[in-house]
């Protein structure tokens, strides 16, 4: 797949806007920005946005027991997470809500479009209803022992000690999760999208997209078990948007969540002179990249692009998705103080230690991986100063001591040669997103040019007055090294990448530039430009 010429929209999941940003979410977050800002110092024209999930049922319920508004509830978390986003660097063009006007209008204008196609039926159906609080039931919100096992307090569609997944009314003495009650069975008219019209289009659609393997069989399994039409509407009380022409029934959460995609990007338009029916409408030659977790494949490799096609408007070509994060071999948990919420972690270390390291252990596929805290200090400490930025502070010295830091005139090509290669190897990885290989090829060039300085040994030869023209190159060549290695790390590592190009008296470093040489160039004094992980930092974060 080319993406020469074609403008990439890229998305990630959209964050719910009940609850604080985790470590875990910044796994998928990070993979996405480092893969944008890949592209865009590749020239093209990204545009990569996000914004909060705010409707559905447990946000109206939290907002509910703070005493707020669930729209001021989802406002200050909307606020909370773009901060925390913008800490970690993640290079979102446009952060907005799909509690949004632009939302409501584009979910609207879908709507209408899948009435107009023949997509939406309607059907009485029964459901779980808590009659003190007088509402319908999600799934979730009723307990109970599991019909087949007979495991105690399951939820109601799925039971986590034997896996059945059932309906809530199968539940043995099931209650409400909010009132405790024993729930009432209650009919109501829903709305639902015809999905099983999709299902052939379903099929050959994702043979035409990017998505990795082990993605597209576990889609397979889902086609052999059969698509099954989709409940798209929600009773009063309700967080979300009214359906039109209705006085109290809702869309469902996950109709008007993707359609955010296209509403933060239709607000970005407003401020910008980003022409948005290019990106929305049918056929459209842009290309649209979801970046989500392991657990929403189904809506969005099933629902989403079924709605795309029966509104006529733009599917995307590519979904990549992210496994689960789990801290010391664990699953996150409270208990353990493994649970490391974004700003615990910002609030004591630097975001671009896990950056690298989610780099260093993402790979294209769908695995779960391990931030293993011993592992993460000693592979930041060891790779990042010990290899990177020491090639630098070893070599930028001499230049400053002894010849006014400035770079001579010759560079060793052959020298550059092997990062020259090494460069397009590099970039191939980033582009499959095989972060992980990224970094290890780039740390074995950093290897190579330790050894370098380790052979030649300039701060034997400085003290030989007939060899310091000798030094000047040497420190030349390794610092022409450390600015390659840095464009090359700099989509993950941006922040340090900025201060190396203003110690290097250079500015916006493109994936073009590891080409070039510098020479006969005046630099500034190094500065110290990462410091070591120390126990104690990361016993900061890991609260027991
Ligand atoms: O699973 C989640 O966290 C959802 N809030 C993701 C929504 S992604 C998109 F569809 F909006
Ligand atoms: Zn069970």
């Amino acid at each position: 797949m080319t993406l020469e010429n074609k403008k990439i929209f890229v998305t990630n999941a959209l964050p719910y806007a009940n609850g604080p940003i985790h470590i875990g979410h910044m796994v998928g977050y990070i993979q996405a920005d480092i893969w944008s800002r890949f592209q865009r110092m590749q020239g093209h024209d990204v545009v990569f946005i996000c914004a909060s999930d705010a409707h559905g049922t447990p946000i109206m319920l939290s907002a509910e027991d703070l005493g707020v508004e669930p729209v001021e509830l989802a406002a200050e978390y909307t606020r909370q997470h773009e901060n925390d986003f913008n800490d970690f660097h993640v290079s979102f063009d446009n952060y907005h809500t799909t509690h949004s006007e632009e939302n409501e209008e584009l979910v609207g204008e879908i709507y209408q479009r899948l009435k107009e196609n023949d997509c939406i039926r309607t059907e009485v159906i029964e459901q779980a209803y808590d009659d003190q609080e007088n509402m319908f039931l999600p799934d979730r919100y009723v307990r109970g022992t599991c019909p087949k096992c007979n495991a105690p307090d399951q939820y109601g569609d799925n039971c986590e000690k034997c896996g059945a997944t059932y309906k809530p009314t199968d539940l043995i003495d099931p209650i409400s999760a909010i009132s405790g009650k024993a729930p009432s069975l209650k009919e109501s008219e829903h709305y639902f999208m015809k999905l099983t019209k999709f299902e052939n289009m379903l099929e050959d659609w994702i043979e035409t997209i990017d998505i990795h393997s082990s993605v597209k069989s576990k889609l397979k399994e889902w086609f052999d078990v059969g698509l099954r039409d989709w409940d798209i509407s929600r009773d009063a009380p309700y967080f979300g948007f009214l359906i039109p022409g209705e006085e109290d029934k809702y869309f469902y959460v996950w109709l008007d969540a993707p359609i955010g995609y296209f509403a933060s990007l239709k607000n970005l338009s407003e401020k910008s002179d980003l022409q948005f029916e290019e990106y929305f409408k049918d056929g459209s030659d842009t290309h649209m990249v979801h970046f989500i977790g392991k657990d929403i494949i189904y809506f969005h490799a099933l629902f989403w692009p079924a709605v795309l096609e029966g509104a006529g408007v733009k599917k995307p070509d590519a979904i990549y998705v992210n496994g689960f994060l789990t801290v010391n071999g664990e699953k996150m948990s409270k208990s353990r103080g493994t649970f490391i919420k974004a700003r615990t972690y910002l609030d004591h270390l630097d975001p671009e230690y896990l950056r690298y390291y989610f780099a260093y252990k993402s790979s294209a596929g769908v695995d779960d991986f391990d931030l293993d805290t011993e592992d993460f200090q000693n592979r930041i400490n060891a790779d990042l100063i010990g290899k990177w930025i020491n090639i630098a502070s070893r070599s930028s010295k001499f230049i400053r001591e002894h010849f006014e830091n400035t770079l001579s005139a010759d560079v060793d090509k052959d020298l550059m040669e092997t990062f020259d290669s090494g460069a397009n190897e590099i970039k191939a990885h980033y582009e499959k997103r095989e972060f992980g290989q990224s970094m290890r090829k780039i740390m074995l060039l950093a290897d190579n040019a330790n050894q370098y300085l380790d052979q030649e040994k300039p701060w034997i030869m400085i003290k030989n007055e007939e060899k310091k023209d000798e030094v000047q190159k040497v420190c030349t060549n390794a610092l022409n090294m450390f600015l390659k290695l840095t464009i090359m790390l700099k989509p993950v590592m941006p922040d340090v990448a900025s201060n190396v190009e203003s110690f290097m008296n250079l500015s916006d470093l493109n994936w073009s530039n590891i080409h070039d040489v510098i020479n006969d160039h005046k630099i500034n004094n190094y500065e110290n430009l990462m410091y070591r992980i120390r126990e104690e930092d990361i016993e900061r974060i890991i609260k027991k």
